[in-house]
């Protein structure tokens, strides 16, 4: 049977077009942790010389969030480079983790973290099914890739109930999974902002779909119970800030590996989402859920 990731399809083409450039150029624009979502910094604390403390914190909230620690197997949706599982495994005492993800270059990169208690798969989220159910999840800034903008709302409403559908089989009952996600609520219809939308849309993440808090909570209703929702818009924000600071920084060693081009795009869309989020245009939910 072919799946999702052995297709060349736009969805998977538009995913990798973004996540297979170089290991190296994504060092130097996340640093060290390699985490590509919001972080937790505190009152007073540098941009990037907070960054790495930042991302852990968010990630040991999220492994107490989902009740994750000393677990036996829990599952990254949309796992990047591996940083959740590698810390839930080596610091937080879970036993196996589970990564998936579209890209075939952050595949490789959490082979060579050589840690015999993860694996990540090239694998979509719609194929997985999972050996034994799960004890938690994870899913960090990737369900804004799994619902395409072409689909009419009730298709997508659907898509999204798919998505919740799939978790629940794969968790054992009573098991949480821990959701970060922008959401797009009314967006005012100003020049700039339709410029900046179409540029997302056409040339950075083609037919991307940032959800809507309410296809959220309709696609789990039943099947989970909500634990918490906290907009954590500030958290997305300021990554995106501290990862334009890092790439000004070291700019033309970014320009040496990527070339002019991929460095313009990633400039752009880092401003776009930092101040949509900053201007409120977004937010990023953390949203926890437990499995019926
Ligand atoms: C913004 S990155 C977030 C990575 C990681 N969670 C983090 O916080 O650093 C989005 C991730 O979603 C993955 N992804 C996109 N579409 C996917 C799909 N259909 N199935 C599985 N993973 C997918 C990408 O390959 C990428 O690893």
């Amino acid at each position: 049977m072919t799946t999702v990731a052995d297709r060349s399809v736009p969805e998977v083409d538009a995913i990798r077009h973004h996540y297979e450039v170089s290991n190296d150029f994504y060092r130097l624009l996340l640093g060290p942790t390699m985490m590509y979502s919001g972080g937790y910094w505190e009152e007073g604390e540098g941009l990037t010389q907070a960054l790495d403390e930042a991302q852990e914190r968010k990630l040991d909230r999220f492994v107490e969030l989902a009740g994750a620690a000393g677990a036996g197997r829990v599952l990254d949706i949309g796992c990047g480079w591996g940083t959740m599982l590698n810390r839930a495994t080596s610091v937080h005492g879970v036993r196996e983790g589970v990564g998936l993800t579209l890209s075939r270059t952050q595949e490789r990169f959490v082979a060579s973290l050589d840690n015999p208690r993860i694996t990540a798969r090239v694998e979509s989220w719609e194929d997985h099914v999972a050996d034994e159910p799960y004890d938690a999840a994870f899913c960090i800034n990737a369900l804004e890739h799994f619902v395409s903008s072409e689909l009419p709302p009730r298709e997508r409403a659907k898509k999204f109930r798919v998505f919740f559908q799939k978790v629940a089989a794969n968790l054992r009952p009573g098991a949480r999974l821990v959701l970060h996600t922008m959401t797009a609520e009314a967006l005012p219809m100003n020049r700039r902002l339709l410029d900046d939308l179409k540029f997302l849309q056409r040339s950075e993440f083609e037919n991307c779909h940032i959800p809507h808090l309410h296809e959220l909570t309709g696609g789990a209703e039943g099947l989970f119970d909500v634990v918490e929702i906290v907009n954590e818009r500030e958290s997305f924000a300021v990554a995106c800030r501290a990862w334009l600071e890092l790439l000004a920084a070291r700019r033309d060693e970014a320009v040496a590996l990527e070339g002019e081009e991929v460095v313009a795009r990633f400039e752009r869309y880092l401003d776009i989402f930092a101040y949509t989020l900053e201007d409120r245009f977004f937010n990023n939910f953390r949203i926890t859920v437990a499995r019926r």
